[in-house]
């Protein structure tokens, strides 16, 4: 069976189909001892012997988790400076990564898993995957901005918004609850620093169909073969 590299690369739980496109333009990946950069090789798993960074790509089985991120990690797979990674938390011996990213002080729900094509499916901006952050800002939200964000806004020459936005607490207008189909970086905080609020604190309660549930800051659990079914 003939495939697509990246798709194959994805399959194996490398990364998502986009991550493994930049790997191969980076020059990363081999195909039969020579480095392939072009987008839209193909391969046959049966045949090739495929390397990334000199490791040999295998198929391996897939595992799924669920982390209620602690405040001061960061969402990588490996950090230059040693700091301590969301994947270092999971007790594993599959190769997992995290399925978008969450600040380093942000907390709450983060999906890791080795499944490139779950990732990208969740990742991907067609697919209009809601998240939900609680947010702790400087000051009150005036109903005026908080218009505003629901309306859309410019952010980086884009029209961007947030698709709800309630007071989870009754008289107290510092504390937000938005929904939000974005994922780019830092988006909730860039979407309040425009408007001139900073976010203090931002936890991340809901990814789509997921919740943390009763899962403490720090714990993670195993998603069972219902959950994953998107
Ligand atoms: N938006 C942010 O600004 N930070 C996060 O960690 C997640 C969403």
């Amino acid at each position: 069976m003939i495939v697509r590299l990246n798709r194959y690369l994805a399959e194996c739980g490398v990364a998502s189909r986009r991550k493994a496109d930049e790997f191969i333009t980076e020059g990363r990946v081999s195909v039969n001892g020579n480095i392939v950069i072009e987008l839209g090789t193909k391969i046959n798993p049966e045949q090739d012997e495929i390397f990334i960074d000199g490791e040999k790509i295998k198929l391996q089985s897939k595992v799924y988790f669920i982390l209620n991120k602690p405040k001061g990690i960061i969402t990588t797979t490996s950090d230059d400076k040693k700091r301590k990674t969301v994947v270092d938390l999971i007790r594993t011996n599959k190769k997992i990564f995290p399925v978008g990213r969450l600040d380093f002080n942000t907390t709450g729900l983060l999906l890791l898993t080795n499944d490139g094509e779950f990732s990208n499916y969740l990742t991907h901006p067609k697919n209009g995957i809601e998240r939900e952050y609680e947010v702790k800002l400087d000051k009150e939200l005036q109903k005026v901005d908080r218009e505003k964000l629901l309306k859309g806004i410019y952010l980086d020459r884009r029209k961007s918004k947030f698709t709800n936005i309630v007071f989870p607490k009754r008289n107290n207008f510092y504390l937000v609850k938005v929904t939000t189909v974005e994922g780019r970086n830092h988006f909730v905080k860039n979407m309040f620093s425009k408007l001139g609020y900073t976010v203090k604190e931002l936890h991340r309660s809901r990814f789509g169909k997921f919740k943390l549930k009763d899962l403490k800051k720090g714990e993670y659990r195993e998603l069972n073969k219902k959950e994953i079914k998107i």
